[in-house]
């Protein structure tokens, strides 16, 4: 176990280069199952949810080298259906393997992924959809055994845009049978990134993006090489970073319309915003203003994964701001350990917070409660008069390459010790 020694005050400011998306690679990964070939995928995020979805791949007989920024798995020789729970237990988004598992093999079983810290998160609707695909799926002792018998092109009604269901409906349905449509699809940018990635081996899928994918399946895939998108959450937290200790941070690759959903928060909290021609400048206000509603939505809406960060922002604003958690129901964990260094948060319903900003956080020792959670408490110890200490990191590394050496490099007084 490790914490982050954090003394505040220092401006972050400087270039930044950031990697592929957590959210990105790990259904990209899962999809290289679908591909009885060789798949090498550049730009990949060195954090431990990969690590997570190596094993996995290796378990069931995927051969994967990982080396700098380069996965070369090979998917020719999957000898196993079956996989570990303790995996499922570790990362519950591993649950995205399902659709690609059953879209390559006639059978497999995979622990139900339970609950978690930000919510009870369900699967249903990426059974209904795999259903839906002609797969027989029994439950039993926890578990989810899908049978295959003739996967087939449908058309999939999907009654809330889930990001995971989205993404095992396209996987199941990229090698079915005939021609599936998804309605009430997620149109988050991983998923349009998912799909570019199938196309590249061979699949015919097209409206990724939208809210309507059309997928037509193919027989076989083929070897492909591909680069990740830039992490638009990492970016847009090293952005708050930046805004809220003063900084001017330049930002080398980014996708202007995937940032433009955090950019637009940013700009409303005063911050000055640029796109350059690859990326992006951004210069702190004077004064952080403070922002009247942040409701979190589905993309193109503002992102529930930078909640936590911004609300770290507004604790510091020249006003109230409120905040409107719609996507997951536990997700306001983080609020607790800000109060602890000065915050002023006050719950209003489960879902809803106020924030009102104060003229500065203190230093205070804070537990990260989930993967963004923690990363707003880092936020808030950059700014926070004297010494911060954050322990649970290992939620911040699921997701973050490298965080202390790269808010270091900006600038922070930040280490990373061993915890007694
Ligand atoms: C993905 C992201 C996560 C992000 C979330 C929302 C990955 C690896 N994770 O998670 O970082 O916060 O999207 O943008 O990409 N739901 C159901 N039934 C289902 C599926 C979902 O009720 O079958 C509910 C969930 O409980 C939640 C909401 O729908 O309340 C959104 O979940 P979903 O979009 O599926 O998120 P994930 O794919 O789990």
């Amino acid at each position: 176990m490790c914490k982050y020694i954090v003394n505040g005050g220092n401006k972050i400011e400087g270039r930044l280069n950031i990697r592929g998306a957590k959210n990105s690679i790990l259904p990209i990964m899962a999809a290289t199952i679908l591909n009885e070939n060789k798949s090498i995928i550049h730009n990949v995020p060195n954090i431990s949810d990969v690590y997570i979805m190596i094993k996995i791949l290796e378990s069931i007989g995927c051969r994967v080298d990982y080396e700098d920024d380069t996965l070369i798995i090979d998917s020719s020789n999957i000898n196993s259906g079956e996989i570990d729970e303790v995996y499922v237990r570790q990362m519950r988004s591993s649950i995205i393997i399902m659709g690609a598992m059953i879209g390559r093999l006639d059978y497999t079983k995979i622990s139900y992924p339970g609950g978690c810290a930000i919510g009870s998160r369900p699967i249903d609707l990426h059974l209904k959809a795999l259903k839906e695909l002609g797969i027989k799926i029994e439950e039993e002792n926890g578990y989810i055994k899908c049978f295959k018998d003739n996967l087939k092109g449908a058309i999939i009604n999907l009654e809330f845009p889930s990001v995971g269901a989205t993404e095992n409906a396209i996987l199941a349905a990229a090698k079915a049978n005939g021609r599936t449509i998804i309605y009430n699809a997620a149109r988050e940018p991983e998923i349009e990134d998912l799909a570019k990635f199938l196309n590249s081996m061979g699949a015919k899928i097209s409206g990724a993006g939208t809210s309507c994918i059309e997928i037509e399946g193919v027989k076989r895939l083929n070897e492909v090489e591909y680069d990740v998108i830039p992490d638009r959450i990492a970016i847009g937290t090293y952005m708050i970073a930046s805004a809220i200790t003063g900084g001017t941070l330049e930002v080398d690759k980014v996708v202007h319309d995937h940032m433009e959903p955090i950019c637009d928060k940013l700009r409303l909290a005063g911050c000055y915003i640029k796109y350059t021609k690859e990326g992006l400048i951004l210069k702190a206000p004077e004064k952080i203003k403070a922002i009247d509603l942040v409701k979190t939505h589905p993309h193109p809406g503002f992102p529930t994964d930078m909640q936590a960060q911004l609300m770290t922002l507004m604790t510091l604003s020249d006003g109230v701001s409120v905040f409107y958690e719609t996507i997951f129901e536990n997700r306001f964990m983080h609020c607790a350990e800000l109060i602890r260094m000065g915050a002023n948060i006050k719950h209003i319903t489960e879902n809803i917070c106020m924030v009102k900003g104060v003229e500065k956080l203190h230093s205070a020792s804070v537990k990260s409660p989930d993967l963004r959670g923690g990363a707003s408490l880092v936020l808030a110890s950059l700014v926070a008069e004297g010494k911060t200490e954050i322990s649970d990191i290992y939620h911040i590394e699921r997701g973050y390459e490298n965080f202390e050496n790269i808010l270091r490099n900006l600038g922070a007084d930040i280490v990373k010790l061993k915890d007694k």
